[in-house]
């Protein structure tokens, strides 16, 4: 800002300081009736439709499927691309720290006096690309896949009712977390602890399977008792684990 732009500043600024009002009270006043008013609305839509609950929290369910709000999913997606661990808390803490303090800063990086958007290029073109940044990563955070769906269609060599027992057993598997530590096509965890079953049929026959549901080598988890409680849905897993060739 040089000594002409500071003095034409500072003269339409008394200006504007003479014809307005002074913030108390009229501006706190007007904030506050606002307050008020917004406090009201949300007292009458929780009488009127009441504030959703979701169902009580299980700590022991396996098939809990954590995903953020929307406004979170921008950062659920940079979490997502980002796999190695130890990026993990630069990119979560990090990155977003980062751009609070240039935020923060703006005003005394920026001194320019220009107020006209189409004369301040740089920060014109740094505003379009962030919006454009996060708009595009809630966009993929939204429609990522969910670790509880297998993405997976059934191989067209089956008949209908062996189509029937693979769509039963892929809900299953999606259903008892499997894929948090197998990946499976396009679904599941890449960087999880399991080997990649996409082929399991080939080298391990059914008994096998089922024999390694229920008697796993560590960390997996064993999976006996869907074999007690729920016989047929066994069944059909291994049975959609056997066609995986
Ligand atoms: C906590 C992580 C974890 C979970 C959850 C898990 N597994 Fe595993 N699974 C593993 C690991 C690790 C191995 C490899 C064990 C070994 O080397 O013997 C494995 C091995 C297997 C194998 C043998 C594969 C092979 O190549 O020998 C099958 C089949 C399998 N899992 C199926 C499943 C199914 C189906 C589910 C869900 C019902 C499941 N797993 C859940 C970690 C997991």
């Amino acid at each position: 800002m040089n000594q002409a732009e500071k003095e034409a500043y500072l003269r339409e600024y008394s200006i504007l300081k003479n014809e307005g009002k002074p913030f108390f009270p009229y501006a706190v006043a007007k904030d506050s009736a606002m307050a008020v008013i917004v406090l009201l609305v949300i007292i009458f839509l929780s009488l009127m439709f009441g504030a959703e609950l979701g169902p009580k929290a299980d700590p022991t369910t396996t098939t809990y499927v954590p995903r953020p709000d929307w406004y979170f999913f921008f950062l659920f997606e940079v979490l997502r691309v980002i796999k190695p661990p130890v990026w993990t808390q630069l990119a979560t803490i990090g990155v977003p720290t980062v751009c609070m303090v240039l935020l923060f800063l703006l005003p005394f990086y920026d001194r320019s006096p220009e107020r006209r958007i189409e004369r301040r290029p740089v920060a014109l073109t740094a505003g379009i690309l962030t919006i454009m940044a996060m708009a595009y990563l809630t966009y993929s955070g939204a429609n990522a896949g969910s670790i509880s769906v297998v993405a997976l269609k059934a191989p067209s060599n089956l008949t209908p009712s062996e189509t029937a027992t693979f769509n039963a057993g892929k809900l299953v598997m999606g259903q008892s977390g499997c894929l948090a530590c197998h990946r499976l096509g396009d679904s599941g965890n890449s960087a999880g602890v399991g080997p990649n079953l996409a082929r399991v049929g080939l080298y391990l026959k059914p008994a096998a399977i089922a024999s390694t549901l229920k008697n796993p080598t560590p960390p997996m988890p064993s999976f006996r008792s869907i074999a007690q409680q729920y016989p047929t849905k066994f069944k059909d897993l291994v049975t959609f684990l056997s066609d995986l060739q």
